[in-house]
């Protein structure tokens, strides 16, 4: 049900998801961009957030703003137990086995970079090997990179096909004694590719390796279950999936995370602290050094409770139902081509047109107030692997409609009429 307590009711041929229901819930759809209704499908950089998030964001400021861990007082009091309940429902919400494996950290890329800085530096030495992919975000491919050649270890990156999938057969053959951590991204934010992290994990643990999933793009879309998974880290931010910004989620198997050293130092990571020795505090506070983002957290717990409500297996159908739609529509425009046609996709969909730049094409739809990313999306290596500078991207949310679908087709022709 949303805000406004509407609810669906189905009519013979309507879809079974009807979007205009949630959209409701997102003050900014409702705008205007240089006089026309805003098209918003820049999902994969960020999505918009409901008012339910922000009534609970807000509602903290107003009525319990404390420190947490901290205070005798009833606000910080109040403060803790929200912001704990937030890391019971992000437990909930991806299947992990213990509260002690959600580490609150800053964002998917400061998720990485704690395992890079903590696990990597601690087992990958001279000689060793770290496998990530080519359709990596710089995320996850900068961290290892820096570790890989302080250490003098060798990244290792798996191909990908023309449609953009992933070349599994020779990331098995990769796999060896000397490979110490596989990286991979669950839906690659350029192509919309869904890998097969099952198959990646079981092939890396016949090798004792354990794997670090990106599944930054993957929370909006799938339900994630990391111990069906079976990932050894599962990172993620919470502005993908309709929570706030500067603020996302380690996962990370317990066993592993205590034998991490922290990554951060400071305030709360610590038991006790002396000039001659410091004892550091238990999984996950080893690694939430300093005041957290306290509001985000409890505003990211608000997200996962909206998320469920309208619920992640209906969102995954109708957004598959979005893809098919806007796919067949911009299949039919001459000088078009689809930058990713991975058979399982989440709903991102890049492409290139003859003879415009990408830039010039966001120019022009921003003009028409449609909003879409252009440029090399933090993935210059797929870049080149397409042997292109950069795409156009225009990524859906479950809010979307066909008719912004529309409003897109129309948006491209204008940009070749006017280009042309
Ligand atoms: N990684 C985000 C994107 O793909 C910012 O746009």
């Amino acid at each position: 049900m949303s805000r406004n307590g509407d609810t669906q009711i189905l009519t013979k041929g309507q879809t079974a998801f009807d979007p205009q229901v949630y959209r409701k819930d997102f003050p900014v759809l409702s705008r205007e961009v240089y006089g026309k209704p805003l098209v918003y499908l820049d999902n994969a950089a960020s999505g918009q957030m409901p008012v339910q998030v922000m009534d609970v964001w807000k509602h903290y400021h107003e009525f319990y703003h404390s420190n947490v861990h901290r205070g005798v007082h009833a606000l910080s009091q109040q403060a803790t137990d929200a912001y704990e309940g937030a890391r019971e429902k992000i437990r909930n919400h991806i299947n992990a086995a213990s509260e002690k494996e959600i580490v609150y950290t800053y964002g998917t890329t400061d998720s990485i970079n704690l395992v890079a800085y903590t696990y990597g530096n601690q087992h990958i030495s001279e000689g060793d090997e770290v496998i990530i992919s080519h359709m990596e975000h710089h995320s996850n491919i900068v961290p290892w990179k820096r570790l890989c050649d302080e250490k003098g270890a060798r990244l290792k990156v798996i191909p990908i096909n023309d449609a953009g999938e992933l070349d599994v057969e020779a990331y098995r053959e990769m796999l060896s004694e000397r490979t110490k951590l596989v990286g991979i991204v669950h839906v690659s934010n350029a192509l919309g590719t869904i890998n097969p992290v099952k198959e990646i994990v079981a092939e890396a643990h016949k090798w004792n390796v354990p794997v670090l999933v990106d599944g930054a793009q993957a929370m909006p879309h799938t339900q994630v279950d990391v111990q069906d998974l079976d990932c050894d880290f599962y990172a993620f931010s919470s502005h993908k999936y309709y929570g706030p910004t500067g603020f996302g989620v380690l996962y990370g198997k317990k066993d592993l995370l205590e034998q991490m050293q922290p990554f951060r130092g400071g305030g709360e990571m610590i038991l006790s602290v002396s000039f001659d020795e410091i004892i550091y505090n238990k999984v996950p506070y080893k690694f939430e050094a300093g005041t957290p983002s306290i509001a985000n957290a409890i505003a990211t717990g608000a997200a996962i409770d909206y998320l469920n409500s309208v619920g992640l297996e209906r969102i995954a159908a109708y957004e598959h139902e979005l893809l098919t739609y806007v796919t067949e529509k911009l299949e039919q425009i001459d000088g078009l081509k689809l930058i990713g046609t991975a058979e399982n996709k989440a709903s991102v969909i890049s492409f290139v047109l003859e003879n415009i730049h990408p830039h010039d094409i966001g120019t022009v739809l921003d003009q028409q107030g449609i909003a879409i990313r252009t440029g090399h999306h933090c993935a210059q290596p797929v870049m080149e692997r397409f042997n292109i500078p950069a795409t156009s991207r225009a990524s859906f949310a479950f809010y979307n409609t066909k008719e912004e679908v529309d409003v897109l087709a129309e948006g491209i022709y204008k940009v070749i009429e006017l280009f042309s």
